[in-house]
């Protein structure tokens, strides 16, 4: 068995999602299976280089999981020769500078959502790492999580039949900062430093409306910043100048309609955080980020609307489970592994820059149609 080494540079390590999901659930969970095998035996070895802006940090860090490899000089982590991945988990403000910077040393580049904060930056991003001919990719975990998987595989097994809509509810209430710490940073929340609910969360959007149901064609939202001062880290309080709820409606090819809510401040009655409902002629399924039910057609109830009579049926309770029937791993570990057997051995890998762009894209046209209040036509993104 060969071990075929890789050096990863993991840029925004100390961060939510660069430390945990990245680091420690996918790059060592990675580490601890044993490596990323290939069919020909060999196995793929990740060695991080973490990369941040505190010293005292990244040290520790680096000494609480064993590493060796840490900086806080980029363009000498860079420069090195046994480094072929530049991963960023910055804020997404940094990002595009970062990645400009991978691209012209010649590594190819990992990154979280969003790309970068406007469709033209993002693009170019793309266009340049075609151009330097490195290979790209863009986290879209939601695709790998149990719940959509167990969605996508009833949509290959043509349960709903014709797809009529798509309902999405996502959110839950992120606390304003005073009585009880935030449980997000508070960039989240300024507009100025990146932040906002549909920059956030409308890139998710676009990858699970297009890889399940199809393109999305146009878009009408309308945004709210509903608590409009919160208190930071530092207990200083600021004003909330980005988007905290967007409602927004999507039409998709094929005359699928998605109406999907995301908001920081709503309380959750859900089994969980994300939940989307579709409906078809033949069935529908309700999937969150671990489980999906089901109601075909044929158990279909036939409810009466009478509000003089109390509800007479459990609806919840006419729904049933889909089975696992397979085991899931954590969405961020199998993505990664899929992009490091498309650096190393070529395979397939359609999560690209300008996947990536067009997740962009949608924020930005969902901005729009808040701004000026209308329906915004999505046009065709191509390299
Ligand atoms: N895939 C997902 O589900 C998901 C979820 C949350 C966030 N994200 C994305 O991950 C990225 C990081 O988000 P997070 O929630 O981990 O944020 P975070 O604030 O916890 O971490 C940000 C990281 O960027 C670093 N950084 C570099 N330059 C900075 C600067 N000038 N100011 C502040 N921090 C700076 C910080 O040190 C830190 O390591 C964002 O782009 C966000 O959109 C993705």
């Amino acid at each position: 068995m060969t071990r075929r080494s890789i050096g990863i540079i993991v840029n925004g390590v100390t961060g939510r999602m660069g430390y945990r999901q990245h680091l420690v659930r996918s790059l060592l969970a990675i580490r601890e299976s044993g490596g990323v095998a290939l069919a020909d035996g060999t196995t793929i070895w990740p060695e991080p280089v973490l990369v941040g802006r505190n010293e005292t940090k990244l040290r520790e860090l680096a000494e609480r999981h064993g590493l060796t490899e840490w900086t806080t000089d980029l363009t000498s982590a860079l420069a090195r020769d046994d480094v072929e991945i530049y991963f960023d988990a910055q804020v997404t403000q940094q990002r595009e500078k970062a990645i400009r910077q991978a691209i012209e040393a010649g590594k190819h580049i990992y990154t979280e959502k969003p790309l970068a904060e406007d469709t033209a930056a993002a693009l170019d991003l793309a266009r340049a790492a075609d151009a330097a001919g490195v290979r790209t990719g863009v986290v879209q975990d939601k695709l790998f999580l149990p719940g959509l998987r167990k969605l996508k595989r009833l949509i290959d097994g043509g349960f709903f039949g014709r797809i009529l809509s798509v309902r999405g509810e996502f959110g839950y209430w992120v606390f304003e900062g005073d009585w009880q710490p935030a449980q997000r940073p508070s960039w989240n929340y300024r507009a100025e430093d990146g932040g906002g609910i549909v920059v956030d969360m409308f890139p998710h959007w676009h990858y699970v409306l297009e890889e399940l149901f199809g393109r999305v064609t146009a878009v009408s939202c309308v945004t709210a910043t509903h608590v409009p001062e919160r208190v930071d880290e530092a207990g200083q309080p600021y004003a909330a100048t980005a988007d905290d709820a967007a409602y927004a409606t999507f039409e998709l090819d094929g005359g699928m309609i998605a109406q999907i809510n995301s908001s920081w401040a709503v309380r959750v009655y859900r089994d969980e955080l994300v939940e989307f409902q579709v409906d078809g002629t033949e069935g529908s399924a309700v999937a969150g980020l671990r489980n999906c039910r089901v109601q075909h057609r044929a158990v279909t109830p036939k409810p009466v609307w009478n509000p003089d009579l109390p509800a007479t049926e459990d609806f919840r309770d006419q729904w049933a489970e889909v089975p696992d029937n397979e085991e899931f791993d954590n969405g961020f570990k199998v993505q990664w592994e899929a992009y490091l057997r498309h650096v190393v051995a070529d395979e397939p890998f359609r999560w690209d820059f300008l996947a990536g762009a067009r997740g962009v894209q949608l924020a930005e046209l969902g901005l729009r149609s808040a701004r000026e209040g209308g329906r915004i036509e999505v046009p065709e993104l191509r390299s």
